[in-house]
């Protein structure tokens, strides 16, 4: 497995809080794409995308995920937000620059989990109710699922078709991940 690690998925997969879990647990360095975006342009993806669009957006994350990458660091977990990988070449780039892990969720489970956030942050769902987030969320992950899945690696969400979401899907993700990192 080369390094660093990229965690790929859809909104609301738990990139960010197994991300952070497992870069606790491996003692490595943790950075959210999305936070390291609002640092370097002064403005959140949510308020970027609502301001300048979401096209604007993409050039720019493009450049903050390429930039971060010529740091001298290789123990970094990165969370990267959930369109980056499906924007031109960019999955070749990850694939290029480290390895790619993709957390799949089902498209209910997700909706059920952006259900309980906040929406204000994710420009593309904000203001929907949990049916709405489901009709947003199904054509858009058909759309992303070819990307997503050349990612490295695959993991599949702990959780069953009819299972009741308990709230240590990330924590157990983020098991998932160390016991693949140990075993690469
Ligand atoms: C986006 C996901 C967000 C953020 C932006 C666009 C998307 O990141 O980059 O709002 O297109 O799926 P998260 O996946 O971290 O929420």
């Amino acid at each position: 497995m080369t390094y660093p690690i990229y965690l790929i998925g859809y909104m609301g997969a738990g990139k960010t809080t197994a991300g952070k879990l497992l870069a606790d647990r491996l003692g490595w360095h943790f950075v959210d794409l999305d936070d390291a975006f609002h640092e370097i342009h002064g403005m959140s993806p949510a308020d970027y995308i609502r301001t300048y669009g979401l096209e604007a957006f993409r050039k720019k994350e493009k450049y903050v995920v390429e930039d971060l990458a010529e740091l001298p660091i290789d123990n970094v977990i990165y969370a990267t937000g959930g369109g980056y990988p499906c924007w031109k070449d960019n999955m070749d780039c990850l694939k290029e620059l480290g390895t790619s892990i993709y957390l799949r969720w089902k498209p209910e489970h997700l909706a059920e989990r952006l259900s309980l956030t906040d929406l204000d942050e994710r420009p593309l769902l904000s203001g929907k109710s949990a049916e709405e987030i489901l009709d947003v969320i199904l054509p858009q992950l058909q759309e992303r699922t070819p990307y997503y899945e050349q990612a490295d690696h695959i993991i599949d969400a702990p959780v069953t078709d009819d299972a009741v979401l308990d709230g240590t899907e990330d924590e157990q993700i983020a098991d998932i991940l160390y016991d693949l990192i140990a075993s690469n």
